[in-house]
């Protein structure tokens, strides 16, 4: 189908390296097209696993071998190089060149805004040299950087340095995806740490001159947050004595864990009131946690092949959830990450991408780093520590630390863990690793002599190469409410093993209201007949917060169905309740925005589908829109004094209870702004001193089809700022109309500072087209031809980021049957490409079937 090879690579193929790296030395001689590398590696034969001296090598000229100082001449492939070597422990020197300035890729050693940076994981060591790319094989890396730059870094603690050269050790063993090095014309904003056993650490965020340098203070305070909550909470103590983080502009993802030596994306760790948003401040943080808790749950102990992706990845996401929910409100945080995990993950895993948290095969792992492996992989994490317990979990947790540290460990590792912490069996667990999709779990309920029964069914649709599935482990937390709001059972989590299974409650004096899976205690689609006087009741009076607001959910959900299918008006019990909330000052104003928010259209759509109805993406756009005109004219007296009494005074803040109150009194600017032409909204972008109120008051005009002078005054205000210019390109595709949405975005790529060689450009763009659900789904197709299209031109100068959005196409399967070939039509010109990438030709291949 494609011209590159296309090899299936399986877990069940997994062997061993056969040689061990005892140590790694490295020489850069840093220069634009020709940079040299020179390695010193000590190999000796692996007795147990006997095999080829293979290397992995990618985009690199070998200059020179040698062999214990004789030189040799390799086999070289474009995937590496076979040698004949002795049998015997030896040491390889080589000598490659390779040129980081035409690596548009952004993989292995590139160049970014005139600095040197790396991006090795998950295969991009072998960009840089020839070595055993493989997170099994570890070592001990000394480097030295050698080139015409004031700052020159590597992994570990810096050794020594003179002008033109430094060099640096890490101590720590380590696999070649958790090499780095950056070399550029850097400032460091410093700072300190003093660990828990009085450990001085110095620490850096270094970024280059200029603006830049006023945007660190924040990242580096969560910087210090995190790892202290890391000592507090896991007991895990950081083990070197430097911590450097550096900001790059062009980045494919969101940050890397690299060992001391941490590469953010600008966008994941720059920040400053003016042109960040509460909501960038919070994903900040979170990112800076993420990263330096991989430093036990990634580096220290590791993956032994790339399958086991979810052991270092989930494991790390619930962490960095549990800390965000400790920095501010748990309930809204555990919110968040259901609403991601229902858009994004349940729509991956009810697609042609559908893949389990551990797959079993790949062709491009750089196609696996998904919201599956990460944050459903988070879940079975959280999923765990309820069934087992708070003190049970930490305890396994401890085990894992002292029986795996230096590991390159696997999920059955992990498991055997807990099995033996908690004696508990997991053999049944361990199918939510394997098993790819989302269980279904049907409700069903009666009363009879004090005996409240719950009959619940589980049920999972056939995913990709996977038709039928076994019952899973499903912890159900069930709380019981009287006909007046009181709890009359709390909390109490069923565990749920078989298909079919029945639960009861006794000694109750009247049949109870229900409130199932509190807190979301499972990644699972609940379904269950319940009367939209049933859900607003829940909504008003239910003590979980997660269930009051997913009652709410449901009930809006089930009203715009409604309203999309039978025309129906929107409904009062709905309208009565968001009034409720709005007018509830006792409740969290960042709970009270969520819980007033409307699903997403994508997530409508979703759902209709899941109900058996086509969705027509336009008639949702509309109801959507109806049903909030409903909503502010039902609310129109109180939302005056909501928003006043939103208003933050001081200096901007990014806390978690100023950015709340900032939420909700832009959630009630938006209803306004059906009410008020724009008024309100036009005053606030006026009036605004940080980025949250400015961004939305513009978005709020957008929204209206207003907003033009503001927009132009916006552009040209931040028109120096990549990263405030990136909100203003994606907002322009997001608030465009549905039939303005291509034209928009094909205009956008006229602008002289749209540069498709910059992903977070290009995805602030083409991302926001592929968010713009009717915009997207516009019937002509006009969309999709635009994605495709530019798709195309990218994957010839970043796979890896092409590849990933190329999921903007996996609903197709949702839509009508014009809709449906014109999705598959831009996924089989894409993928007729000449030429075209192995990660983008996997993509395409497993959407198509
Ligand atoms: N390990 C990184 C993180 O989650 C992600 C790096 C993924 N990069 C890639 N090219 N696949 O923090
Ligand atoms: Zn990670």
């Amino acid at each position: 189908m494609t011209d590159a090879a296309q090899e299936t690579i399986y877990l069940k193929d997994y062997r061993p390296f056969a040689y061990i790296v005892d140590d790694v030395h490295l020489t850069f001689k840093l220069a634009d097209t020709a940079t040299r590398v020179i390695s010193r590696i000590s190999f000796r034969p692996n007795t147990d696993f006997p095999g080829e001296f293979f290397l992995h090598g990618q985009d690199v000229k070998l200059i020179s071998a040698k062999i214990d100082g004789v030189a040799v001449s390799p086999n070289v492939t474009p995937d590496g190089l076979t040698c004949d070597v002795p049998d015997a422990p030896f040491v390889w020197e080589a000598e490659v060149e390779i040129s980081p300035s035409t690596n548009t890729a952004l993989e292995g050693l590139y160049m970014s805004g005139g600095m040197y940076c790396t991006q090795c994981e998950a295969e991009g060591f072998r960009k840089i040299t020839f070595y055993p790319d493989r997170p099994d094989v570890m070592s001990v890396f000394t480097v030295r950087v050698e080139g015409d730059y004031p700052v020159l870094l590597s992994n570990g603690n810096p050794v020594a340095s003179g002008e033109g050269w430094a060099e640096w050790h890490d101590p720590w063993p380590k696999p070649a995806y958790l090499f780095a090095l950056v070399a550029g014309n850097l400032v460091a904003h410093p700072s300190s740490f003093t660990t828990m056993s009085g450990k001085d650490v110095d620490l850096n965020i270094y970024v280059r001159p200029g603006p830049d340098e006023d945007k660190c203070a924040f990242g580096m305070e969560a910087l210090k947050r995190s790892m202290k909550w890391d000592e507090d909470v896991y007991g895990r103590e950081y083990d070197l004595d430097i911590f450097n983080i550096v900001a790059v502009d062009d980045f494919n993802m969101g940050a890397m864990e690299n060992k001391g030596l941490n590469i953010f994306n600008s966008s994941c760790v720059l920040a400053s009131p003016e042109t960040s948003t509460d909501a960038n401040f919070e994903r900040i943080e979170a990112i800076i946690a993420h990263e330096y808790f991989h430093n036990w749950t990634g580096n220290r102990i590791t993956c032994r092949d790339w399958f086991q992706l979810c052991l270092k990845e989930g494991l790390t996401v619930f962490r960095d959830q549990q800390y965000t929910g400790d920095q501010g409100s748990h309930a809204v945080k555990r919110i968040e990450d259901a609403i991601t995990l229902r858009s994004r993950q349940f729509r991956e895993d009810g697609g042609p991408l559908a893949h389990p948290v551990r797959p079993e095969s790949f062709i491009e792992i750089n196609n696996f780093y998904t919201i599956t492996v990460y944050e459903k992989g988070a879940e079975l994490i959280g999923m765990l520590k309820r069934l087992v317990g708070d003190a049970e979990y930490y305890k396994a947790l401890d085990l894992y630390f002292t029986r795996h540290d230096g590991d390159a460990a696997t999920i059955e590792d992990w498991l055997q863990v807990f099995e033996d912490s908690t004696g508990r069996d997991l053999t049944q667990f361990k199918r939510w690793y394997s098993q790819a999709g989302t269980p279904h779990v049907t409700v069903t309920d009666d009363f009879k002599d004090g005996t409240y029964t719950i009959n619940l069914k589980q049920e999972t649709s056939p995913t990709p190469g996977q038709d039928s599935k076994q019952a899973q482990v499903i912890p159900i937390a069930v709380g019981l409410l009287s006909q007046n709001g009181d709890e009359v059972s709390p909390t109490r989590v069923l565990e749920m093993t078989e298909d079919s299974q029945s639960f009861t409650f006794e000694g109750l004096a009247a049949k109870p209201v229900p409130s199932i899976l509190r807190d979301f205690s499972a990644p699972v689609i609940l379904q269950r007949e319940q009367s939209n006087t049933e859900r607003a009741f829940l909504m008003a009076h239910d003590t979980d917060p997660f269930n009051k607001w997913d009652a709410g959910q449901t009930l809006a959900k089930n009203v715009l169905i409604q309203m999309i299918t039978q025309d129906a008006a929107p409904d009062g019990a709905f309208l009565d309740g968001i009034a409720a909330i709005l007018r509830d000052d006792t409740l969290d104003p960042a709970f009270r925005a969520l819980a007033v928010s409307l699903p997403s259209e994508d997530d409508m759509a979703q759902s209709l589908h899941g109900a058996g109805t086509t969705p027509d993406p336009l008639a949702i756009h509309h109801a959507v829109e109806a049903l909030r005109v409903a909503m502010a004219q039902h609310v129109q007296d109180i939302l005056p004094r909501i928003q006043a009494g939103m208003t933050v005074s001081g200096p901007y803040s990014p806390d978690a209870k100023s950015a709340g109150k900032r939420s909700l009194g832009n959630t009630v600017l938006g209803l306004l702004s059906r009410l008020d032409g724009g008024a309100a909204a036009a005053k606030q972008y006026d009036e605004a001193d940080n980025m949250t109120m400015q961004l939305a008051g513009l978005a709020a005009l957008l929204k209206l089809g207003k907003g033009s002078a503001e927009s132009q005054a916006f552009r040209t205000q931040w028109r120096d700022d990549r990263l405030v210019m990136d909100k203003w390109f994606g907002l322009t595709v997001s608030m465009a109309a549905p039939e303005n949405a291509a034209r928009t975005a094909m205009q956008l790529t006229q602008e002289p500072d749209f540069d498709m060689k910059n992903p977070n450009r290009f995805r602030a763009v083409f991302g926001a087209l592929a968010g713009n659900s009717a915009g997207f789904h516009d019937a002509s197709g006009a969309s999709y031809t635009l994605l495709g299209n530019w798709l195309a031109k990218l994957d010839a100068i970043n796979p890896q980021t092409t590849a990933r959005m190329t999921a903007a196409f996996e609903t197709w399967p949702r839509y009508d049957a014009d809709r449906q070939s014109k999705m598959r039509g831009a996924l089989e010109t894409l993928g007729a490409t000449a030429g075209l990438s192995r990660d983008t030709g996997e993509m395409v291949g497993r959407m198509l079937g």
